[in-house]
């Protein structure tokens, strides 16, 4: 009988320390949250810092894959107008995904330039 009570104890004690272990996992891991900001979505403020950073190492006038040129702002109106900009960032099919063999822009980076886009896509 004595055996039997601490064998309970036992499990009352093992099943408290499970749920701990699953609160505590939960307080270390609350979810990736990231505050995106967009209300800098301008051309010369934020959508050539974005591209300067992840596009003109392979789409700059001097050597412009696939003839896409990213470094100026008629380049990136082009391919703005003609959808192959959003089409190649959010990896729709039909278009090459890009940045080519990188991973994707971040959510954030591209609302920021869908944004510009809504908002006429213009040189400022
Ligand atoms: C490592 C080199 C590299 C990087 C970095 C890169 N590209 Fe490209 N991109 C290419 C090549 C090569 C092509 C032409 C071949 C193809 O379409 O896959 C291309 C083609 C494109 C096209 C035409 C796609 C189509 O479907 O016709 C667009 C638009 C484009 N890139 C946009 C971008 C943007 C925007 C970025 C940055 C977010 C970027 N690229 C970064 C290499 C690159």
């Amino acid at each position: 009988m004595k055996r039997i009570v601490s064998y309970s104890i036992l499990g009352l004690v093992s099943m408290t320390v499970t749920a701990c272990y699953y609160d505590n996992q939960e307080e270390l891991h609350p979810g990736a949250f990231e505050v995106c900001d967009t209300t800098d979505y301008t051309y010369a403020g934020k959508v050539t810092e974005i591209l300067q950073r992840s596009c003109y190492s392979c789409h700059s006038q001097n050597s412009p894959s696939g003839n896409v040129i990213l470094s100026t702002y008629s380049g990136v109106k082009t391919v703005a107008d003609n959808g192959k900009l959003v089409g190649s960032i959010d990896h729709l099919t039909g278009y090459s995904s890009m940045p080519q063999n990188l991973p994707q822009l971040s959510e954030c980076d591209r609302a920021t330039i869908k944004k510009w886009m809504q908002n006429g896509t213009t040189n400022n």
